[in-house]
């Protein structure tokens, strides 16, 4: 089958302010470019009609059926159809693949429904803004996770660092900091709802402190946004560390994400912290670029399913 086209996006990393943000706090994520997704389409026969097969889920949906693995992503496609006039359904066979692990906390749904809308804005002939993939993501993200924050698809299409706070929404950063990171895979799957409710469960019984915590929090956000933005990142090791801290205290780190975190400092990293929803999921480790790949090895060898270099800016 002829290939029509092809885009690809990247997947997503919080840095601060997990958490916090759904407090009202600013939160940072930033695109991790190593990991993407892709979405070919590739010409059918006529009447073939419209398949989305998905490597990573191993589930193929087919436009208009009732019976719908990926609803949110032919809910995607149909918007995306919508606004090329396009009433029919083309014959289009489209494989999304890519290498985000699905439910891992680097954003793979919001990846995938950006490189499909932008693959069949392509194949349509459409030219959109990124301001209109972006609102056809967000939709796509409403269905697949309820109500969600709206930084994920922010730094997806943008592919850019993401200031975020709730009121305000996203707002482009640019970095002038050299920074590397390692981030380090748990392998423990959790579900960002429950982490959260249970942050919102602790808190009703613990006000005082939770708030205390959520705001301190939410200055190192806002202190880490600085030092990228102005390069003087002398204290970034120790606001991370710090923000780990209070990760810990309002409930969302884990066994796993603590034996990686120590073992990250014993290998000679200056900060590492839970990234994103916790109770398991990502880790991210600040480190010299020197540090990196034999720290990669280390966190390997102590239970980390897979690492990913990071660099900013
Ligand atoms: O692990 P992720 O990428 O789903 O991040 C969740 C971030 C939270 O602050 C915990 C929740 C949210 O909606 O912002």
């Amino acid at each position: 089958m002829p290939l029509l086209s092809h885009a690809s996006a990247p997947g997503k990393v919080i840095l601060t302010g997990e958490h916090a943000v759904v407090y009202g706090y600013g939160a940072i994520a930033v695109p991790v470019a190593q990991r993407r997704l892709h979405a070919y389409i590739h010409a059918a026969s006529p009447g073939y009609g419209t398949v989305i097969a998905s490597e990573q889920m191993q589930v193929v949906a087919r436009l208009g059926r009732t019976v719908d693995p990926l609803p949110a992503l032919t809910r995607t496609l149909r918007s995306v159809l919508d606004l090329a006039g396009q009433a029919g359904t083309p014959d289009w066979m489209i494989c999304l693949r890519g290498n985000i692990s699905v439910a891992g906390g680097m954003g793979s749904s919001a990846a995938a429904a950006c490189a499909l809308v932008r693959a069949a804005g392509d194949a349509l002939s459409l030219s959109m803004s990124n301001d209109e993939v972006n609102r056809i993501v967000l939709e796509s993200e409403v269905l697949q996770h309820g109500n969600p924050s709206g930084v994920d698809n922010a730094v997806v299409v943008w592919e850019q660092p993401v200031w975020f706070e709730r009121t305000a929404g996203p707002s482009r950063m640019r970095t002038k900091a050299e920074a590397t990171f390692l981030l380090a895979d748990t392998g423990v799957r959790a579900s960002t709802a429950e982490a959260v409710a249970g942050v919102a469960a602790r808190r009703r019984v613990n006000m005082r402190d939770y708030d205390r915590w959520l705001r301190e929090m939410g200055s190192i956000s806002l202190a880490v946004k600085d030092a990228l933005k102005t390069g003087g990142v002398g204290n970034l090791a120790d606001l991370l560390n710090r923000n780990q801290g209070y990760l810990r205290r309002i409930g969302v780190s884990h066994p796993a994400c603590e034996h990686l975190i120590d073992a990250a400092l014993a290998g000679g990293a200056s900060a590492a912290k839970v990234s994103g929803a916790g109770l398991g999921g990502l880790v991210l480790v600040l480190c010299g670029r020197d540090r990196q790949a034999e720290l990669a090895s280390r966190l390997e060898q102590a239970g980390a399913v897979d690492t990913v270099g990071l660099e900013l800016p």
